[in-house]
């Protein structure tokens, strides 16, 4: 469980950097927390935008393939020489840092007959990848650098048979990919003012303590929305989180199609907030959603981060990472970390997935042509308006 305020106290605040000027907007329209006003908002999304197969295949084509993706935070390939590979959206995605330490993507998918090259569940450490099947390999820019007997293929150019790279870019910590590898990305949205937000708050230096992958039986956005919406967080969560937070009326805006947004801890009081985030985390969370698929929250010894990956309209996998500032030095800061774990498995795992997962069941049997938002779920509102956008474009182009 985190800490209390005496606690907090007597706790050495870890290293963070200064607000940036689009957070300190944000600080400065924090009201008190007795001052806080809930806007009043009547708006409704189509249930068929969770349940529609047609709807979600375009949501591939116009959102997955047109649009850099989270794939992982920098922390999983803390190392040169090292390689991870996960599925997104259909396309299998190896990472890759190589000895010069950039990080880079391939498609996962070997030159000679298709197969799937890495298949680990892990990070692996080595300078190459050996396909299981025939032993093609390959470095980590994704240069085929042998087979055996090679003379059975006269005429074969490794230089032709390298991996197919996908467009990416490393930036605040994140690794974005692009899925299409015929496609040329814009990554100006993730390396401008998100990426300094990111940078900000820690999140490029951070220590990968732990991390789990769920499986949800809902539509991608149904996750996506669970983390958009205030409303749930003291009544969802009445046995887990509940105890650290109020209904805050949250300051939001948008960077690019990304979220950014303030909320208050219970602890909150104007007067303590300053420009440093090792002490802003403990009396507020600063929260974003990087379309199309992070969900990035602060809290005051690490930061979550969920990268959610769609695998059918009503199936996706959550992607858990817990990062900590730093390795832990002690026994004590990593039992903290542990139970870190073990709280936002709870959060996260049995309840706003599980919330997503009964929802579609719910919306899966057409009973409702719409679902309500009020108040406290505008956040919602621009993120479907942020798919939506995507949607519009593909059409008219
Ligand atoms: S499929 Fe990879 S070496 Fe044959
Ligand atoms: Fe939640």
């Amino acid at each position: 469980m985190e800490e209390t305020m005496d606690q907090i106290v007597s706790n050495p605040p870890h290293a963070g950097g200064t607000v940036t000027p689009g957070q300190r907007r944000l600080l400065e329209k924090m009201p008190e927390l007795a001052d806080c006003h809930f806007p009043q908002v009547r708006d409704t999304v189509p249930a068929t935008n969770y349940t529609d197969p047609a709807r979600y295949e375009a949501e591939l084509a116009a959102v997955w393939k047109s649009v850099p993706v989270i794939a992982a935070p920098s922390a999983l390939l803390p190392e040169p020489k090292s390689f991870h590979q996960v599925t997104i959206a259909g396309m299998p995605v190896l990472l890759t840092r190589n000895k010069d330490g950039v990080a880079k993507a391939f498609a996962n998918v070997c030159r000679h007959r298709g197969m799937k090259l890495c298949t680990s569940t892990k990070t692996e450490k080595a300078p190459r990848i050996v396909c299981p099947y025939h032993a093609w390999t390959y470095d980590l820019d994704g240069k085929l650098i042998g087979l055996p007997r090679a003379e059975i293929f006269p005429g074969l150019a490794k230089s032709e048979l390298g991996l197919r790279e996908l467009p990416s870019r490393e930036a605040g910590g994140l690794i974005w990919v692009g899925l299409d590898p015929e496609k040329e990305y814009d990554f100006s949205t993730v390396d401008g003012e998100l990426a300094e937000d990111f940078d900000a708050l820690g999140l490029g230096t951070s220590y990968l303590s732990h991390y789990a992958t769920f499986p949800v039986d809902a539509n991608w956005k149904l996750v996506m929305d669970s983390m958009l919406d205030s409303y749930h967080v003291t009544r969802l969560h009445k046995d887990s989180l509940a105890q650290f937070s109020v209904d805050s009326e949250n300051q939001i805006d948008r960077v690019g199609p990304h979220i950014r947004n303030a909320a208050h801890r219970s602890n909150f009081e104007r007067k303590l907030i300053t420009d440093r985030h090792d002490e802003l985390r403990w009396i507020m969370v600063f929260s974003y959603i990087g379309f199309p698929n992070g969900i990035i929250v602060v809290s005051p010894h690490y930061t979550s981060l969920g990268v959610v990956r769609p695998i059918a309209v009503d199936k996706c996998a959550v992607d858990y990472y817990l990062l900590a500032p730093k390795k832990p030095e002690t026994e004590r800061a990593e039992i903290r970390l542990q139970k870190s774990m073990d709280l936002m498995t709870q959060v996260f795992g049995e309840e706003d997935y599980w919330a997503a997962a009964m929802c579609q069941e719910g919306l899966s049997s057409g009973t409702l042509k719409e679902v309500q938002l009020g108040g406290m779920e505008v956040q919602i509102r621009m993120f479907q308006d942020a798919v939506t956008e995507c949607l519009e474009r593909a059409k008219s182009a």
